[in-house]
């Protein structure tokens, strides 16, 4: 395989602005086109590019599909005290989460907690997001999601071949520096992330994929190019149980549509979350101190033979982010080149899009 990677360095407001102008294009109002180009770029920012801007091909093939609904509106299912439920109805994801996660943090500021079911939008990206909505209104924040209307891609504990998507589960917590941000698959690599090494030509890490008999392999070009194998979940039983509770939690909890549904090829998540007003709970500030002490405590440890720093989670993502608002954001060619089709498809000309990159 490729080990050299084609790749270009887009400084971050130019490709925020490239990225504006294709969502634009795909009919999303002004507010929407910036909720989903700040979410985009915002991604890639952190250094998550499997739900950056190479998701742009994605959502236009979702769009001619009729599974993707610019300017949508949430409809409110249930509004009872500290739960509401939302049904986003194919709306564009990164305007369909942010806006539910903002109705549940203004419930949680009177109730102190709102349970949020946010069921059947368009793709949400990278959940972190809205963890950190959250967080900024001083809010701890707890999110199962699903993935459904997709051919599933993880094989649970035992299963030799895929029955769920890659249901991600996020836990938020505010602190002074910056918030803890558990953020993660439960596979044991993001399906985006098998997509990106596919397009550079690189193998995945031993132990993320099985191959179409069920056996271990490191080539993602069967899976990515002719939807063959899966991704495992990570953690033998204990990550695969924490994939199905997703499942169950944004399906059979929330009402969103299930993995064991029909399917119309599109990428629909859906969302249960607590959000958790800290004002109710000691207040941010001696939540804080706590959090503080826990980084301390865990970081002071012997460091593990090969390993250079203690992190927790959040703190890869601000280091990718600072580094990445300085150099620019690395795209590489396929993807820059599967996104200027993209936007061709749009009416955006060809020589309109390498002058927007
Ligand atoms: N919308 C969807 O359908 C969907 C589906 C799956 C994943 N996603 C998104 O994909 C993104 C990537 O997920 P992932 O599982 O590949 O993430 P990842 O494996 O890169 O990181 C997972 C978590 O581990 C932490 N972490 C990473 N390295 C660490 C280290 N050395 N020490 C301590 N903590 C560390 C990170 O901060 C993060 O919280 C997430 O943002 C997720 O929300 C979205």
């Amino acid at each position: 395989m490729n080990t050299m990677i084609d790749e270009r360095r887009i400084e971050v407001s130019r490709l925020r602005a490239a990225t504006a102008r294709i969502v634009a294009a795909m009919g999303s109002d002004a507010a929407e086109t910036g909720l989903v180009a700040d979410h985009l770029v915002g991604s890639n920012l952190v250094g998550h590019d499997s739900h950056g801007v190479g998701m742009l091909p994605a959502y236009v093939r979702m769009l001619r599909e009729g599974n993707l609904v610019p300017n949508q509106t949430l409809v409110t299912v249930t509004d009872a005290g500290s739960v509401l439920v939302f049904d986003a109805r194919r709306g564009f994801g990164a305007h369909m989460a942010h806006e539910a996660t903002a109705r549940a943090i203004e419930r949680a500021r009177q109730t102190g907690v709102c349970a949020l079911s946010l069921r059947n939008s368009a793709h949400i990206g990278r959940i972190g997001t809205y963890g950190e909505q959250a967080a900024a209104a001083g809010m701890a924040f707890i999110a199962y999601v699903n993935v459904a209307d997709h051919q599933p891609i993880a094989a649970p504990y035992g299963c030799g071949e895929p029955k769920l998507g890659t249901n991600p589960f996020v836990t938020v917590v505010p602190a002074p520096g910056g918030p803890v941000v558990l953020d993660m698959a439960t596979t044991t690599i993001a399906h985006g992330k098998a997509r990106i090494a596919r397009n550079q030509g690189m193998a995945v890490p031993e132990g993320c994929l099985i191959d179409a008999d069920g056996v271990s392999t490191t080539d993602p070009v069967p899976m990515i190019d002719r939807k063959e194998g899966a991704l495992r979940t990570f953690g033998l039983h204990k990550g695969s149980g924490l994939a199905i509770m997703c499942e169950i939690m944004a399906g059979a909890v929330a009402g969103g549509q299930r993995a064991d549904e029909p399917m119309r090829d599109s990428i629909m998540n859906s969302m249960f979350a607590v959000v958790i007003d800290l004002a109710a709970f000691g207040g941010a500030a001696a939540v804080g101190d706590g959090v503080a002490a826990t980084r301390a405590h865990v970081t002071s440890a012997r460091l593990a033979p090969g390993f250079e720093t203690i992190q927790l989670p959040g703190d890869k993502e601000r280091a990718a982010s600072a580094g990445r608002m300085r150099d620019g954001i690395p795209v590489d060619r396929l993807t820059l080149e599967q996104i200027t089709e993209a936007a061709a498809s749009l009416g955006i000309s060809a020589s309109d899009c390498a002058a927007l990159f």
